[in-house]
């Protein structure tokens, strides 16, 4: 009798999706080439690889800036004013949602809630927070990031 190890999904999809932030980390995005490394490597399909690596907003299929903005869209912050951050945001960059500034300095993202909703609107900066936030905020925080 063997005693092979069976995994369990849910500890199948935590390892693949450890695997897919560490491939992040190394090559900066998931790609479709790491994807399909990854599926073999996982013995995994390779559109249930692609269904995780876009489902999580810290990960992403295609390269992004050295800084990365993640406004957050959900409810508690749109209802407190997050629309008016993504358009200062917009307009100091400009660029909207899913773009990345010419010189790669930032690439500006929506994500769902982040958690910070006692602070709305909050957005991410790499995994910096920025709190109760106004348009006028948006510049001088932008100017931190190199
Ligand atoms: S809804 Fe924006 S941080 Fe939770």
């Amino acid at each position: 009798m063997t005693s092979k190890r069976v995994k369990k999904p849910s500890q199948e999809r935590a390892e693949l999706v450890e695997r897919l932030k560490e491939a992040q980390r190394h090559h900066g995005c998931v790609s479709e080439e790491v994807i399909a490394a990854l599926a073999e490597s996982l013995a995994i399909p390779v559109h249930e690889v692609y269904g995780v690596a876009s489902f999580y907003s810290f990960l992403t299929t295609r390269p992004l800036g050295r800084n990365v903005i993640l406004v957050c869209k959900s409810l508690p912050c749109h209802l407190k004013g997050a629309e008016m951050i993504m358009e200062a945001v917009a307009k100091e960059l400009g660029i909207g949602p899913g773009e990345t500034t010419a010189d790669g300095r930032f690439s500006f993202e929506l994500t769902n809630c982040i958690g910070l909703c006692d602070h709305a609107p909050a957005m991410l900066i790499n995994q910096d927070p920025h709190l109760d936030l106004t348009p006028e905020k948006i510049k001088q925080i932008l100017k931190s990031y190199k």
